[in-house]
């Protein structure tokens, strides 16, 4: 008897596990700046794998737009003032997960590595969403209705 009452509470726990991972899943399977729990998901990652290049505060590294001596960029700013947000969803995403050298001409140099094995991919989306939720509401606006086209 009470061994069939340990296997059910088993089984209804780890049920419930399943149904929360499940659930995870399908929440952080999206880039959703509007939503908090993402938002705070990946405001740590962010400070932990990119602040350090990026900047604390989403502004890049000083004076972003010209080449270092060793023909790298610095690293630009995720907020408003840089051009992440000109770029859709799933470019930023790819860029993020497989480093910027994957997509650029042979022999490019650059300083943005890849987060295979790093980050996961509901990691790099919740990253993404931290850094879309500091954008003001008109750009996120306009990416909506981007990302709709
Ligand atoms: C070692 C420094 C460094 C780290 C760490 C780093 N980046 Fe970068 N990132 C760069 C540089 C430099 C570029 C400019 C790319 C180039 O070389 O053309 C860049 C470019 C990007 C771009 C393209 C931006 C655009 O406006 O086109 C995105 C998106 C990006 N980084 C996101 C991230 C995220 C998210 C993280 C953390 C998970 C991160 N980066 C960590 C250095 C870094």
């Amino acid at each position: 008897m009470v061994r069939k009452v340990v296997t059910v509470l088993l089984g209804l726990c780890l049920g419930g596990a399943g149904l929360a991972v499940w659930q995870l899943g399908r929440a952080e399977a999206r880039i959703d700046p509007a939503n908090p729990r993402l938002v705070e998901l990946g405001r740590p990652l962010y400070v932990k794998h990119c602040a350090q290049c990026h900047g604390a505060n989403l502004e890049g590294e000083a004076d972003w737009q010209t080449r270092k001596p060793n023909g790298e960029l610095p690293a630009p700013p995720h907020d408003a003032s840089g051009h992440t947000w000109h770029h859709a969803n799933e470019q930023l995403f790819a860029l993020i997960k497989h480093g910027v050298a994957r997509f650029a001409p042979p022999g490019y140099k650059t300083a943005m590595p890849g987060y295979v094995g790093v980050l996961s991919d509901s990691e790099i989306r919740a990253v993404l969403s931290y850094i879309q939720s500091t954008w003001p509401q008109e750009i996120r606006d306009r990416r909506a209705a981007m990302e709709q086209n």
